[in-house]
């Protein structure tokens, strides 16, 4: 490690795989410039490492940029070393893995450079829903060294070393004369935090790449595959009675969500992506009779879980890589509705809220709904309601699935009531809709489940629905809003 406790490109590629599983290849690439007196800086590998190996036993393909060679600027030589592992990735249904340290297009080499980017652009999208995309950002990445990770599934980035903005500080000191510096522009934690770039925000290089071994280890190789099975050591009927009081009784208090996924989970363990972003939607992978599931959720602790413009985005990102990947689907859900206001509007709420809908219309895997308390309005049809084509739909009996709240309901309806009238009414609507049973009446609530069996009635639905064979008409692709 230097000064920085950074690893060095090939110890991450190493540390990064199991042990010994290393397989290199073009380690004789040298680049071919001649302009700048580059002749002297010609290093044998031009600054990337690449190959293959294994993570826990499957094949994996990987990069690494060296930032110790040109500020590991990209080449058309390493350019070139690039590409040849993503043709092998695809070609062979297995995983690619970036590990980004780069100055961006290498400067002494013109369009030859920016060629490089073009043809590994155009492999990650044709990668895309293929194989999983794996980049982390290990070092400062500027310009194209961040659009490539950015068409992949999943980043992450390590705090305090690695940066990622298409023009550095200095740029947008001279363009915009804001005055910022490289950690606040495109440091781990505004990624992770504030613009939504990153989905791990890990503290060193060794974590960042445990991360990614984790992360593989919930993924299938490609898409022809289903993820792999765990041995299952937990107790698939295992009733979770820390569940029977975990929605308040008051609708207004509000609880961590987390609260219900985490119990239901294989060893109670859930892997959330991107915890620091939208935190009003949670979404990550759990095991449940050991096969990886996509969970998607309101967060009651934050908004009060209504769905905004992130959260949206974050969801249905989520959504749709699991659909991707054979990965079964399960929001649990206790929404308020979309998040009012003109901020919200005006940044587009309607386009940006339509993407949930989409995804989990357009999402063919298993899809399991699981209604713990509010469900409300639109918000209620874009959670994988039944009506959009969820397979099955449970709810606990604390749900409440209606237009709107009983308040703001008899607002508008009764707006001319005196107090003590509108009270009145506010209690008959709660009687009648602040409980599961007239949707349950209609069919479009399968069953209201106590909460305590809920680890064993999703592993039922998901269960039955496990060789699902369903297909969206036939299209080129569909028009999703972007
Ligand atoms: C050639 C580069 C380089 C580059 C860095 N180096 N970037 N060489 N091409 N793009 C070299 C430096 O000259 C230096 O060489 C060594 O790498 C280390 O760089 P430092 O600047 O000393 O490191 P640091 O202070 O850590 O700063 C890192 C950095 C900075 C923030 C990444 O180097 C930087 O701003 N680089 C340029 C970023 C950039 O604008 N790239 C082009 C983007 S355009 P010596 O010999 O001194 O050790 C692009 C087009 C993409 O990428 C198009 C597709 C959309």
């Amino acid at each position: 490690m230097d000064q920085k406790h950074k690893l060095s490109a090939r110890q991450r590629v190493e540390t990064l795989l199991d042990a010994g599983t290393f397989v290199e290849m073009d380690k004789h690439v040298v680049h071919r410039c001649t302009d700048f007196g580059m002749e002297q800086k010609r290093v044998e590998g031009d600054g990337v490492i690449s190959g293959y190996g294994k993570i826990d036993g499957r094949i994996v393909f990987v990069y690494a940029f060296d930032f110790s060679v040109l500020g590991g600027s990209l080449s058309a030589a390493n350019a070139q070393k690039i590409a040849k592992v993503q043709d092998l990735a695809l070609k062979n249904g297995a995983p690619i893995i970036g590990l980004n340290d780069s100055g961006g297009a290498r400067i002494q080499e013109g369009v030859e450079s920016l060629t490089g980017f073009a043809y590994i652009f155009r492999r990650n999208v044709m990668a895309s829903g293929v194989i999983p995309q794996i980049s982390a950002i290990m070092g400062p990445c500027a310009g194209g060294s961040c659009y490539s990770p950015a068409l992949t599934d999943f980043i992450l980035m390590v705090k305090d070393q690695s940066q990622m903005f298409v023009t550095g500080p200095d740029v947008v000191k001279a363009v915009t004369n804001e005055a910022v510096d490289k950690e606040t522009l495109g440091g781990a934690q505004t990624h992770g935090g504030t613009s939504g770039v990153c989905h791990f925000v890990c503290n060193d290089d060794e974590e960042t790449l445990m991360t990614i071994r984790e992360l593989i280890g919930f993924l299938p190789s490609n898409n022809m595959e289903d993820a792999p099975v765990h041995p299952v050591t937990d107790e698939v009927t295992r009733v979770c009675h820390e569940l029977d009081n975990v929605v308040p009784a008051d609708p207004n208090v509000p609880y961590d969500i987390r609260n219900v996924i985490e119990p239901v989970c294989d060893q109670q363990y859930f892997f959330e992506v991107q915890p620091d972003y939208a935190r009003n939607v949670v979404v990550g992978f759990g095991r449940l009779a050991g096969r990886t599931v996509g969970f998607v959720a309101n967060q009651p602790n934050f908004l009060a879980g209504a769905l905004d413009i992130d959260a949206s985005d974050k969801a249905a990102r989520f959504i749709r890589f699991c659909d991707c990947f054979n990965i079964p689907l399960v929001a649990v859900e206790d929404v308020p509705g979309f998040l009012p206001g003109v901020q919200q509007e005006h940044c587009g709420i309607i386009r940006h809220g339509a993407k949930i809908v989409y995804a989990f219309a357009e999402a063919t895997v298993p899809k399991v709904t699981l209604i713990t308390r509010k469900a409300y309005g639109g918000a209620y049809i874009v959670m994988n309601s039944k009506q959009i084509g969820a397979d099955v739909n449970l709810a606990y009996p604390t749900a409440e699935i209606a237009v709107m709240g009983a308040e703001g309901a008899c607002n508008i309806l009764y707006r001319k009531a005196t107090p003590e009238e509108r009270a009145e009414r506010i209690a008959e609507y709660r009687e009648k809709f602040a409980n599961p049973m007239p949707a349950a009446r209609l069919g479009y609530i399968d069953e209201i489940i106590s909460p305590c069996d809920t680890r064993i009635r999703l592993i039922q639905a998901l269960e039955m629905s496990r060789n699902k064979n369903q297909s969206n008409p036939p299209k080129k692709h569909g028009n999703m809003p972007l």
